[in-house]
């Protein structure tokens, strides 16, 4: 600022002030609500998670999830079961409101978007960082989770560590429970959902 005068400087911080204000704006004077207890989510809702994973072999179409690495050596040397410790999975998954996949053409009422990989040598456990999108008539933003998915435990509780659109600067717990499986090729999960920090 040193070539500046004094009255261009206080125009500039004019205009950084209009520029913030003109950002609050954005946010449309939301008031941001946090949840005092546990049992008093400021929103909630359960979404089923569906994983079709690419089979190498004939489902190229319906596929939306895939390996991007193969197990480590550590993996497959150490362990002759196998636990898959460093395959990383990306997926463009469907997420619906009911159990059932949506029929041909139908939208989701969400996609998942982002990555597991497992990680542990002796048993099965993943990390989970995704996005869920929404691009509905109900819901137009994000939400987006990170965390260990410890496959012993019956439940595991994911972060949500922040949303945009109809989710903006949301956090809270999202459940997940395995609700079927089918082999290596498809399992669902279902998450609930639950934010204690919203802005409305
Ligand atoms: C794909 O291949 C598997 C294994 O051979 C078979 O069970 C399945 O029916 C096939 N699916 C389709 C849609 O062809
Ligand atoms: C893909 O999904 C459709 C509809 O769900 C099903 O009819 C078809 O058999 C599936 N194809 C493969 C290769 O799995
Ligand atoms: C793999 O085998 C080891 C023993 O060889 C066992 O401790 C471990 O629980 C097995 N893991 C799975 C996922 O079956
Ligand atoms: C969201 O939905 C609109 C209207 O259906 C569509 O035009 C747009 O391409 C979608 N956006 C994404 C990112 O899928």
């Amino acid at each position: 600022m040193q070539g500046l005068t004094a009255s261009s400087q206080l125009s500039l911080a004019v205009v950084f002030a209009v520029f913030l204000l003109g950002s609050a704006d954005a946010a449309h004077g939301l008031t941001r609500v946090v949840s005092s207890s546990s049992d008093e989510p400021c929103n909630e809702m359960t979404l089923y998670y569906h994983d079709i994973l690419y089979n190498g072999v004939n489902n190229t179409r319906n596929a939306t999830s895939a390996a991007a690495t193969k197990p480590t050596a550590l993996s497959t040397t150490h362990w002759k079961n196998g636990t898959y410790f460093g395959t990383l999975v990306v997926f463009n998954d469907p997420m619906t409101v009911g159990k059932a996949l949506p029929v041909a053409g139908e939208e989701p009422a969400a996609r998942a978007q982002g990555f597991y990989f497992y990680d542990k040598q002796e048993s099965y456990t993943s990390w989970f960082g995704f996005s869920i999108v929404f691009n509905s008539t109900a819901h137009k933003g994000t939400m987006n989770l990170v965390g260990a998915d410890l496959m012993d435990d019956k439940t595991r509780d994911l972060s949500v560590v922040g949303g945009t659109g109809d989710f903006f600067m949301a956090r809270g717990i999202a459940t997940l429970r395995l609700d079927a499986s089918e082999g290596t090729v498809y399992f669902r999960l279902q998450m609930d959902i639950k934010l204690y920090e919203c802005y409305v």
